[in-house]
């Protein structure tokens, strides 16, 4: 029937082993051979890769990370790294490769697309979620999960010494992850890239809370934030209020861990429909999920697009913070 070929590129998310082994396994039940490239691009431009067959990928639905590893190639964005890695395809005769990431994955793949012949496919795979043409990419919800987790957590703190909470969320250039934390953590204010930070009225929202007789205010920062960042924000607001505060930078807690139910379905569902694409003849495309239902979006749209957020969500954080 023919080999395909997978990789996990870019920042790893929960969910991209259960999306390895949807792969393999639908793969494989489909008469196909599949190798696994290490190490995203880097693996592929060295040829650095590994057989797997529905034992290899055995006991890995619940596990974070990747089992084939991941990187972030400098080379795979010059013309001589491409070419390398059209080279590897064609030399060991894989006629599809499915590439697990985001934005940044999928700008790599469409090269690869452009200047050889082997059919690409895309899974959107990120905590970001900020991939034009699905509504949710594998790894967002854990990851917004477990930032959730740990507000609940800090939010015992909070209350108990009515001290206001500045905590960073990973986000580099989207508010996705803050959008929802903010929600379902009751946050008091959301402060995201695609909304402009006012400080001066952030502070009149703070002064007027704790004067309702608020205890706990926790105020979710993205980390793209174009304020300048979550320690930036604060002193800005410690310097108007001069008002003792705490920060709390989550960080790659929000990249680890088992993978939710909701993550894993969702890569269960990819991983079968990217393999269906490939076998349909399809090539430049990504798979994804809009509106419940199985959705293909050309490749290049996926990073050249960009994905709406629900901004209603962001007035409604603040009038439920009331
Ligand atoms: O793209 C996912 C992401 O976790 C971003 O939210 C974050 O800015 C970035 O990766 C961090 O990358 P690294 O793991 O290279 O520090």
């Amino acid at each position: 029937m023919g080999r395909i070929a997978v990789l996990t590129s870019g920042g790893d998310a929960p969910g991209m082993n259960a999306c390895i082994r949807a792969v393999v396994r639908y793969a494989a039940r489909h008469g196909l051979d599949v190798s696994g490239f290490r190490r995203g691009f880097c693996g592929l431009i060295e040829g650095d890769s590994v057989e797997l067959d529905a034992r290899s990928v055995a006991n890995i639905i619940h596990r974070g990370g990747t089992l084939l590893e991941t990187g972030r190639s400098k080379e795979m964005k010059t013309p001589a790294g491409i070419a390398k890695a059209v080279g590897t395809l064609e030399r060991r005769g894989i006629d599809g490769l499915i590439t697990l990431g985001g934005d940044g994955t999928f700008r790599g793949a469409s090269a690869l697309a452009d200047a050889g012949g082997t059919r690409v496919i895309g899974i959107p795979c990120t905590i970001d979620n900020d991939v034009y043409g699905t509504d949710y990419a594998v790894g967002f919800d854990t990851a917004v999960n477990t930032a959730l987790e740990a507000i609940d957590r800090i939010r015992d703190s909070c209350q108990s010494l009515q001290r206001p909470f500045f905590v960073e969320v990973m986000g580099r250039s989207r508010g996705f992850i803050a959008l929802d934390v903010g929600m379902a953590g009751g946050a008091e204010d959301i402060l995201i890239p695609e909304t402009e930070t006012d400080v001066e009225r952030l502070c009149r929202d703070i002064k007027a809370s704790f004067e309702r007789g608020k205890k706990c205010l926790i105020i979710v920062v993205a980390e793209g934030d174009e304020a300048g960042g979550v320690f930036r924000v604060a002193d800005q607001v410690w310097q108007r209020l001069n008002l003792d505060y705490r920060v709390c930078v989550l960080g790659h807690i929000q990249r680890g861990g088992s993978p939710t139910a909701r993550d894993r379905i969702l890569a269960g569902k990819l991983g079968a429909a990217a393999v269906d694409a490939f076998m349909n003849g399809m090539t430049r495309q990504m798979v994804g999920e809009l509106k419940g239902e199985l959705a293909l979006t050309p490749l290049s749209d996926s990073w050249t697009r960009q994905k709406q957020l629900d901004s209603n969500l962001i007035d409604l954080i603040k009038v439920l913070a009331s």
